[in-house]
């Protein structure tokens, strides 16, 4: 199947990260290599860009496509292990960063790879295809519990309880090894006037997907440490989110590293000497405009946050 991933909020990524032509720059989440091809474009011969992905045929494909003046590393890693690459390389700071969190066109729209809800294909879900958990192992081996827990968390899902029981229930009789299998059970469980609110099965999905990817996990850390200890000053990050959960720790490490005081609201005096280590460049996350959502519905959820190191 053809590569295909239209870029989100591009030329704001781009605009965000004010981009010097020798500087250092790095893509946690190089995908399609949309937004990587751009700034790759923008750099001289001193300038470098890393490039990361879980997923080793985002990276073949985007090798293809991100070309440039400067030194472009592609790395197969979760960026969360950034540290390491920039340390067995000698670089010492970025000036910008960027991440476009979530899964591409590509992985959901190739039936392949497990994480449509709507075309069938293997329960897999997988960005790294040589992860050791998949999805098929979350939804047949999981208690009950823990997948009321995920749906909960990790997909707000009202009918957490209702379709664990239902998944339980199925693997039973037979193990569920499909998406069309898990989405069919997932219907049978949510009221009819509840499914007007997008397809049943989208959160279901959504939090097995982020189980299956631990999506969330080091997060928070990941862009602490990094603003604190990489991104040299003046230098950018820019993050963008497709849904809630992913924001709210995105605008609440932003809000931390923004603060002059973090003490209690109820506190009369500050005792906290915290002092702010970066500026928002947008108090309010940037949204895609009318044009971009109409060439891109999946572009809907995204919001763009960028912080400026001072
Ligand atoms: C929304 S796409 C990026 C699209 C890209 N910006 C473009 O314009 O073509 C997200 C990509 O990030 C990768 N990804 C998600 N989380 C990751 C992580 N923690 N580490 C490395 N790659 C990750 C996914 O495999 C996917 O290819």
């Amino acid at each position: 199947m053809e590569f295909k991933h239209t870029s989100v909020l591009l030329n704001e990524c781009i605009d965000a990260l004010n981009i010097k032509p020798n500087g250092v720059y790095m893509d946690g989440t190089l995908g399609g290599g949309g937004h990587s091809s751009i700034i790759a474009s923008k750099l001289n011969n001193d300038g470098k860009l890393i490039c990361f992905d879980l997923d080793k045929e985002a990276i073949d494909f985007a090798k293809t496509r991100v070309k440039s003046a400067g030194q472009v590393y592609f790395v197969h890693d979760n960026f969360k292990n950034y540290e390491k690459f920039l340390q067995e390389n000698g670089i010492l700071g970025l000036d910008g960063v960027l991440l476009d969190l979530g899964v591409s066109s590509y992985q959901i729209d190739n039936a392949e790879r497990g994480f449509s809800y709507i075309n069938d294909g293997p329960l897999n879900m997988c960005m790294d295809a040589d992860a050791k958990v998949n999805a098929e192992t979350v939804v047949n081996e999981y208690s009950k519990e823990d997948l009321t827990r995920i749906f909960f968390e990790y997909g707000e899902e009202k009918f957490s309880k209702k379709i664990a029981d239902a998944i339980v229930k199925a693997r039973q009789i037979a193990p569920i090894v499909t998406t069309q299998q898990l989405a069919d059970i997932v219907k049978k469980c949510v009221p009819f006037s509840k499914k007007s609110s997008g397809h049943p099965a989208k959160r279901i999905f959504q939090a097995i997907r982020i189980e299956v990817n631990g999506e969330l996990d080091g997060l928070r850390e990941f862009i602490l440490n990094c603003v604190r200890k990489n991104l040299n000053k003046g230098g950018r990050l820019a993050i963008i989110t497709f849904h809630s959960l992913e924001d709210r720790i995105v605008k609440e490490a932003y809000k931390l590293l923004s603060s002059d005081c973090i003490c209690d609201k109820k506190m009369p005096v500050c005792t906290c000497h915290h002092k702010a280590e970066v500026k928002l460049i947008n108090k309010k996350p940037i949204l895609p405009n009318e044009a971009e959502l109409t060439i891109n519905p999946r572009s809907h959820s995204a919001k763009l946050r960028v912080l400026e190191k001072i």
